[in-house]
């Protein structure tokens, strides 16, 4: 007799290289749909499961995880795992795996994007050319302004702060940065937040969602920022205080901003959308075919070391398998 093969959900239909890697271990129930399951859905589906692989959008909270008395390890597709209630998890032992390095470079490539855009202006001068405005070259038609010689203020300088530090520099900028410590790093300077709020040209954030970095940039702070400053957020929509943001735009206390994700993502603050001087992307910071289908394969991995390996690369907390 063989034995039983634990029972996994994935909550969507991800790289199906992945999801034949996952076949070969587990008995998987697969969301075959491309859309994001309802709270509803997830705890229905979820209760039978020894493991779950489960996207950024699957809000893994109490109800869902005291849903599932059989969970064992919560594998998230995705750098950022605030999704989670990691303190249930931990309480109940249960192992949270997540998927890094793999969406750095990509990551890292959009910050540059979109710093980039709202810096010559990209989108709005596409929308200009599009409304069959463009009737001929001028020297003052749609100016932006230089990277080069500028300051690139990295907040958190993990590894897609340091990605993106090392594209700025190639562009000529200059990156001083902030992080939980001074790093020593030979080219970039270590300096507080409000130091840095007040000396860079672009500041681009880069750390985790949590409840130490919510609104980390809020009214006073963007208030520290020069009015020539851009604001570029790859990471998550609530380290920035969008309303407070909002008014900064409008009041012209700052000159832009490049944003790929929101404070309540998918919704986004109306007043936004009106403004020519942001660059407004719909969470695609590892949007790429070979990121994604590499984000599917660690996830996939990362689930089959906890149930028949001996790694404990990327989880998140080792301390559940001691
Ligand atoms: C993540 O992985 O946390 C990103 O937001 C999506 O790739």
């Amino acid at each position: 007799m063989t034995a039983k093969k634990p029972q996994i959900l994935v909550t969507y239909p991800l790289a199906d290289v992945a999801i034949q890697k996952l076949k070969a271990y587990f008995d998987v129930s697969l969301n075959t749909e491309p859309r994001t399951l309802s709270q509803a859905e997830l705890i229905e589906r979820s209760i039978q499961q020894d493991g779950i692989v489960c996207l950024l959008t699957d809000n893994m909270n109490e109800a869902v995880i005291s849903a599932c008395p059989k969970l064992q390890a919560i594998s998230n597709y995705a750098v950022g795992y605030n999704n989670i209630d990691l303190n249930l998890a931990n309480e109940r032992r249960i192992a949270v795996y997540y998927t890094p390095g793999v969406l750095t470079d990509a990551t890292a490539d959009l910050t540059l994007a979109l710093i980039l855009a709202v810096t010559r202006r990209i989108v709005e001068a596409d929308a200009f050319l599009r409304a069959g405005k463009f009737k001929g070259w001028t020297p003052d038609l749609l100016l932006g302004t230089d990277i080069k010689n500028k300051i690139l203020g990295i907040v958190g300088m993990g590894r897609i702060g340091s990605a993106v530090a090392a594209r700025a520099e190639a562009f000529g900028m200059s990156v001083i940065y902030t992080a939980t410590s001074d790093k020593h790093l030979p080219h970039q300077q270590f300096v507080s937040l409000p130091e840095l709020l007040k000396t860079a040209d672009i500041v681009s954030l880069h750390v985790p969602y949590s409840p130490e970095s919510h609104h980390l940039i809020n009214e006073k702070n963007i208030t520290l920022m020069k009015k020539s400053a851009y604001l570029i957020n790859t990471a998550r929509g609530p380290i920035v205080d969008e309303t407070a943001l909002t008014n900064a735009l409008m009041q012209g206390k700052i000159a832009g901003a490049g944003l790929d994700v929101f404070e309540e993502e998918p919704k986004v603050n109306p007043a936004l959308l009106k403004l020519p001087q942001t660059v407004l992307l719909p969470h695609i910071g590892s949007a790429t075919v070979e990121t994604r289908t590499q984000m599917a394969l660690l996830a996939a991995e990362n689930i089959i070391q906890f149930f028949f390996g001996q790694k404990t690369d990327n989880l998140v907390n080792p301390q559940v398998l001691v």
